[in-house]
């Protein structure tokens, strides 16, 4: 029966990791797949993490079952994370899950067991997992235009255009912060104006985010989705716990639905439990447990925040560095944007010869769509990049 398989396209993401480890060149540098690296181009396990799981190991006495939705307490110490401390959690319902991937896969089948005739509107570009998940699933999508390929920030207006269309029993999908793969991100009175489009559309928001502490801090980058959650009846939030904890492989997320009439929680919960039974049956424990530990002791949680920081502060300074080079190089500012993207990526604009270029002939590799990974570069690759990236013209 296996005959009747197709094969099936490659990620690209992930297939320009396997490329990058076949090189032999020496100088060759990575900055494809959305691993943070320090300068020194590992990706260290975070002290707070460390201690949690040497913590975990001496303590626990049983790999048992938890529960469908994973523990409250995972649920609970994540939303005040997102959310902030003072949200009434009266008003959400959340499950456990195998990563952000795992919660985008369940939001989207969430929403298409509420409408079978579900839409999602998704930012022009997006994360490309998305739109490989939503086909899938057999989920129409509505891109919106979202980046100018001319100033490389949000085009705004254009978005604005295009979510017009958007109607009751559609999710509208939004990137809480770090957009990835461009960068560019929503300013605060974007996200009023979105806040109103939903009002009047009736449109459901779903963000997903999961890059929270890369962009402008751990509070910063949540103003936005905050904002929202207060303001519309109901919304779906997926958040990934791989990047800002670096636990990529233990697959720690969380899928939350916030809904403001209260009599619906309890068939939300539910919905979600039922939706991991059918897919995995219980969600991994062990990342959820060790986040659950940081976010739940003070001086855990103090050390992570600095850790967190640092890290935020590496990209940040390898942003203007960047850019500062190529503003020498090249004579113009016209790389500017690189300083004021924000998160791990930008996307530089350049056509997929000259990334193609770039790889060929200067071991350079970042995804098709001249999406970089700041964090891949430290302070001596910045000047090698910058210099590439004059060489191929772009
Ligand atoms: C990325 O966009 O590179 C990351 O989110 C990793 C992934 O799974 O694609």
């Amino acid at each position: 029966m296996f005959n009747s398989l197709q094969q099936q396209p490659a990620d690209k993401i992930l297939a320009l990791v396997q490329l990058y480890k076949e090189d032999t060149r020496e100088n060759k540098i990575d900055l494809g797949v959305g691993v943070y690296k320090d300068a020194s181009g590992q990706t260290p396990i975070m002290q707070s993490i460390k201690k949690a799981e040497h913590l975990l190991w001496e303590t626990q006495e049983t790999k048992s079952y938890v529960g469908l939705a994973g523990t409250p307490e995972f649920s609970e110490a994540m939303i005040n994370l997102v959310l902030g401390k003072n949200f009434d959690q009266s008003l959400t319902a959340s499950a456990a899950t195998p990563g952000g991937t795992g919660a985008v896969r369940q939001a989207f089948e969430l929403g298409k067991m509420a409408n079978p005739n579900l839409r999602v509107f998704v930012s022009d570009p997006t994360w490309p997992n998305h739109l490989s998940i939503l086909k899938y699933l057999g989920i129409p999508v509505e891109p919106y235009r979202y980046f100018d390929t001319m100033t490389r920030s949000v085009d705004f207006p254009a978005m604005m255009a295009d979510l017009a269309d958007a109607n009751e029993g559609d999710i509208i999908l939004l990137h809480g912060c770090c957009h990835n793969p461009t960068g560019a991100n929503l300013k605060a009175p974007d996200w009023d104006a979105v806040i109103e489009l939903l009002l009047k559309s009736g449109a459901t928001p779903m963000i997903d985010i999961a890059y929270q502490g890369f962009g402008d801090g751990l509070e910063e980058d949540a103003a936005g989705i905050r904002k929202l959650v207060s303001s519309v009846p109901e919304t779906i939030i997926a958040a990934s716990c791989s990047k800002n904890f670096g636990i990529y492989r233990e697959r720690t997320g969380l899928l939350t639905v916030v809904s403001h009439n209260k009599d619906a929680r309890n068939l939300n919960q539910s919905t979600l439990a039922f939706l991991n039974r059918q897919n995995f049956s219980f969600p991994p424990d062990h990342g959820a447990r060790l986040v659950t530990m940081v976010l739940s002791d003070e001086e855990l949680k103090r050390n992570w925040m600095l850790e967190l920081e640092a890290v935020r502060q590496s990209m940040l300074s390898l942003r203007t560095q960047l850019a500062a080079e190529l503003e020498n190089l090249s004579g113009s500012n016209r790389f500017g944007f690189l300083a004021d993207h924000r998160g791990m990526f930008s996307r530089l604009g350049a056509s997929s010869e000259q990334v193609n270029a770039l790889r060929e002939k200067h071991a350079v590799y970042m995804v098709g769509d001249s999406r970089l990974n700041i964090a891949g570069l430290n302070s001596n690759t910045v000047p090698v990049l910058a210099k590439a990236i004059v060489d191929c013209g772009i």
